[in-house]
């Protein structure tokens, strides 16, 4: 790219999107905060796998530890009661951030989003006449909870996404709320934003889910990073969320931010240390301990959880707002330069999935590339191009197998293949599987903005996609690297 052409397009990309410039204290922060990235040559584009930490949280933390003699909260002296204050304080902030009503949310502390949906899953008094119902769009740790649904008897059923906007089918959810039997516990889980496609799914599914008799698990684990959520407006049972996605310091801390009242219900299949308010071994019973406390296994990371509080805090400075408006900018921009490129023979490059308007999406874009014949470029391949670039973004299936499964267009009868036959099959042996068979793929290419994105980066982004332009998958070449499940590893060679 030379400076000229990066210029002229920034130009152009001010002139088009006037307000950007509101937007402008985000330069400066990078610059003042985050000037690693620019340093060691980054494009990073990946904020929906974890977002970047400001270089003032590191000191922030840092200076508290260095000025703290900290013990375990569990214990009750005055190194514990420190602690203990601290941990507390911080579990406010997060209550405050999320403007939950103090009387009727709790946020108990989990390892990550994942742990807060299992902390529900595995507790929900499922039973044989429940719905558990949730969408085709889901990330696997919200696919997981059927099978403790499944253990308990409860229906299990997915609402499909229609094409090519991925959005819930509205016809399909009304019909499943209304047909559920309201008198048992009934669950209905869904993300706020879709990890995959991007696109936010409606928060009126709550109120009408309630009044059918669900309670409803919200993940907004890719949702929060980059939108508001008001939980005195909207009143989800149960929250799951993830802080390093958010600002991505520290990492190992999550949050279910649950209804007393939800909570309450739930039925715990252990107890764990520091889960209970009196266990015996002799009369081998145990009560749990009430509120937070009830769900928060063994020794919470305590050390870390001030560091939540100083990340809620840096963002509160930069203002949610401000993150939301630019990455909707960058996305609206990203999505009509990809959505433009055409081979010299008039085929376009790039398939989008999702919506191509910002229009109730966030900053996240799922696209195959497409050599001029109209063969798919295989993402792996693309993604080890982009290494050499050394912009960061994610491929494969991102965990989120049953919107890619619509996406794609693959059948039931197809992805049954992967699981028939008695044989163990993995991620990259059924991809080729279905590239050999059937021409389709299981995966896509993810790029994903946040706090600290700016113009440059899609810029170069866009910079490298242009580079397929007109090439054949032969002359791109093929993959040497390998991803089993939604790892990547390396094969060695
Ligand atoms: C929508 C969504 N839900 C849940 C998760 C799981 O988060 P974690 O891996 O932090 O548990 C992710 C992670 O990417 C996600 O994007």
């Amino acid at each position: 790219m030379t400076t000229t052409d990066f210029e002229d397009a920034y130009s152009h990309f001010l002139s088009r999107y006037p307000d950007y410039s509101t937007t402008e204290s985000l330069d400066r922060l990078r610059s003042d905060e985050y000037s690693r990235i620019e340093d060691l040559g980054h494009t990073y584009l990946d904020y929906t796998g974890g977002s970047l930490y400001a270089d003032s949280q590191l000191q922030k933390h840092t200076d508290f530890l260095a000025s703290n003699v900290l013990g375990n909260p569990h214990s009750n002296n005055p190194t514990s009661q420190q602690m203990t204050h601290y941990v507390e304080q911080a579990r406010n902030t997060v209550l405050e951030y999320f403007n939950a009503p103090e009387n009727e949310y709790i946020a108990v502390f989990t390892p990550n989003a994942s742990g807060a949906l299992k902390l529900v899953g595995e507790a929900f008094p499922f039973q044989a006449e429940s719905s558990f119902l949730l969408t085709y769009d889901n990330h696997n740790s919200v696919n997981g909870i059927r099978e403790f649904a499944r253990s308990h008897g409860a229906q299990v059923a997915y609402i499909p996404v229609t094409m090519p906007d991925l959005r819930i089918d509205t016809a399909e959810m009304t019909t499943a709320l209304t047909s559920c039997n309201a008198k048992v516990p009934n669950l209905l889980a869904y993300p706020a934003q879709s990890n995959f496609s991007g696109v936010q799914h409606s928060m009126e599914w709550i109120d009408r889910a309630h009044e059918a008799g669900f309670d409803v698990l919200l993940d907004a684990a890719a949702f929060v990073p980059t939108n508001r959520l008001d939980l005195s407006k909207v009143k989800p049972d149960f929250v799951a969320i993830s802080f390093y996605k958010m600002f991505g310091y520290p990492t190992g801390i999550g949050c279910l931010i649950a209804k007393k009242s939800a909570l309450k219900q739930l039925r715990r299949p252990w107890f764990a240390g520091g889960t209970i308010a009196l266990a015996s071994v002799q009369a081998m019973e145990h009560h749990l301990a009430d509120n937070e406390a009830g769900f928060e296994d063994g020794t919470v990371n305590y050390l870390n959880i001030p560091a939540v509080e100083i990340g809620l805090n840096h963002l509160r400075e930069i203002s949610i707002d401000t993150i939301h408006d630019r990455v909707q900018y960058l996305t609206d921009w990203t999505l009509k330069e990809l959505v433009k490129l055409r081979h010299s023979n008039g085929n376009p490059l790039v398939r989008i999935y999702g919506p191509v308007e910002t229009i109730d999406r966030g900053a996240t874009i799922a696209f195959n590339l497409y050599d001029p014949n109209g063969t798919m470029i295989d993402f792996r391949r693309a993604e080890e191009l982009a290494n050499k670039e050394n912009i960061s973004l994610r491929t494969g299936c991102f965990c989120n197998p049953g919107v890619n499964e619509i996406a794609e267009g693959l059948t039931s009868e197809e992805m049954q293949a992967g699981f028939s036959g008695g044989k163990r099959m993995d991620y990259p042996y059924f991809l080729s599987m279905l590239e050999h068979q059937q021409g389709k793929s299981a995966g896509a290419i993810r790029v994903s903005m946040g706090l600290v994105s700016n113009f440059k980066d899609l810029y170069k982004f866009i910079t490298f996609i242009r580079s397929f332009l007109d090439r054949s998958s032969k002359k791109i070449g093929r993959v040497k690297f390998d991803i089993r499940t939604c790892r990547r590893l390396r094969d060695g060679s």
